[in-house]
């Protein structure tokens, strides 16, 4: 008679036949990049996380490094602002400084960059605005220009998410005609418009000033459209695709993994963690076993890398896991 318990008697033996499991090589840790030398600011709606200026972001990097996280996703703040974002590929703004202070000092640390305009333009949308519309072959223009001048300063992986129609493929060809072939593109594919990024938007100080993002960002209903957003990106050249937010989006997740024969990253964002945050440091949760808990589903799901605000703590619990 069959008897799943039997397996399920001791440590050892579920051990033996766990199917999925957590490892640090496939965490992205996202860190918030100040233009200054000294700054450590703490971003109240994500307790445990900090804008960095440059000296405090080489000592996170050597941190997450002795934990064994590979990969950072960087964003920055700007110091100035303007209706087109300009300040987003300007060669001595703060993440192509960041790249290149990284990349001395830890060349082996895999750099993967948001490219997007949302936290360099005035009225905080990501792409330019014109009569109250975002332009999408417009905004091309600035994002290609975005990718190369961080492949400039030496990143791995560029990482588009600003929904514009057609963005890959841009940045691949503009890439390319650079000579930066090695450089990668991780493309926030099915990117939902979601309330999960509201504390992102306080970090990153991003938040659009005039309505929302719905019309360039996913309608989170809309599963098959999804597949579309992939299958394109794919096509035009991205080499990882990405599901963001991740907890909701599962089937997402599922789904496009069993389609399509690419690396899947799903985005843990803020929102997710910010409620985890709360709930456990008011004592309703246990932090540490609802987090493997849910990462272990978004891998179970089909990520293949999973981008974490978590990536640290994870990183020293899943060695007893
Ligand atoms: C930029 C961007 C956002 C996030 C990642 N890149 C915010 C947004 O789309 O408004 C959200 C990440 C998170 O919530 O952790 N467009």
């Amino acid at each position: 008679m069959r008897r799943p318990r039997r397996m399920r008697v001791k440590d050892s033996l579920r051990e033996l036949v766990r199917e999925t499991r957590l490892s640090v090589e496939n965490l992205v840790y996202p860190i918030f990049v100040l233009p200054y030398e000294e700054a450590k600011e703490p971003i109240d709606s994500m307790p445990g996380q900090f804008r960095l200026g440059y000296r405090n972001l080489l000592e996170e990097i050597k941190e997450i490094k002795e934990l064994g996280i590979k990969a950072v996703l960087l964003f920055g703040i700007p110091k100035e602002k303007d209706e087109f974002g300009s300040y987003a590929y300007d060669e001595n703004g703060v993440v192509q400084n960041a790249i290149k202070i990284i990349k001395d000092k830890f060349p082996e640390i895999t750099i993967i960059t948001d490219v997007c305009l949302c936290s360099y333009t005035t009225h905080g949308h990501c792409g330019i605005v014109k009569d109250g519309k975002v332009l999408n072959d417009e905004t091309l223009e600035i994002l290609s220009k975005v990718a190369i001048s961080h492949a400039r300063a030496g990143a791995d992986i560029v990482a588009p998410s600003a929904m514009m129609d057609h963005q890959v493929r841009a940045i691949r060809n503009a890439l390319d005609s650079e000579g930066y072939i090695d450089v990668g593109i991780m493309s926030y594919s099915a990117k939902f418009f979601s309330s999960f990024y509201g504390p992102f938007r306080q970090a990153a100080d991003s938040s659009p000033k005039f309505g929302n993002r719905s019309s360039y960002q996913m309608d989170y209903a809309n599963a098959r459209e999804a597949i579309v957003e992939v299958e394109m990106d794919i096509l035009e050249g991205a080499d990882i695709v990405m599901v963001k937010p991740a907890l909701s989006y599962l089937d997402i997740i599922h789904v496009i993994s069993k389609k399509f024969n690419v690396p899947i990253a799903a985005y843990n964002v803020s929102g997710e963690y910010a409620m985890i945050k709360s709930a456990s440091e008011k004592g309703w949760i246990n932090e540490k076993d609802i987090v493997i808990e849910i990462l272990t589903s978004i891998k179970r799901a089909g990520a293949n890398i999973i981008i974490t605000y978590f990536a640290k703590e994870v990183s020293k619990w899943i060695r007893n896991f």
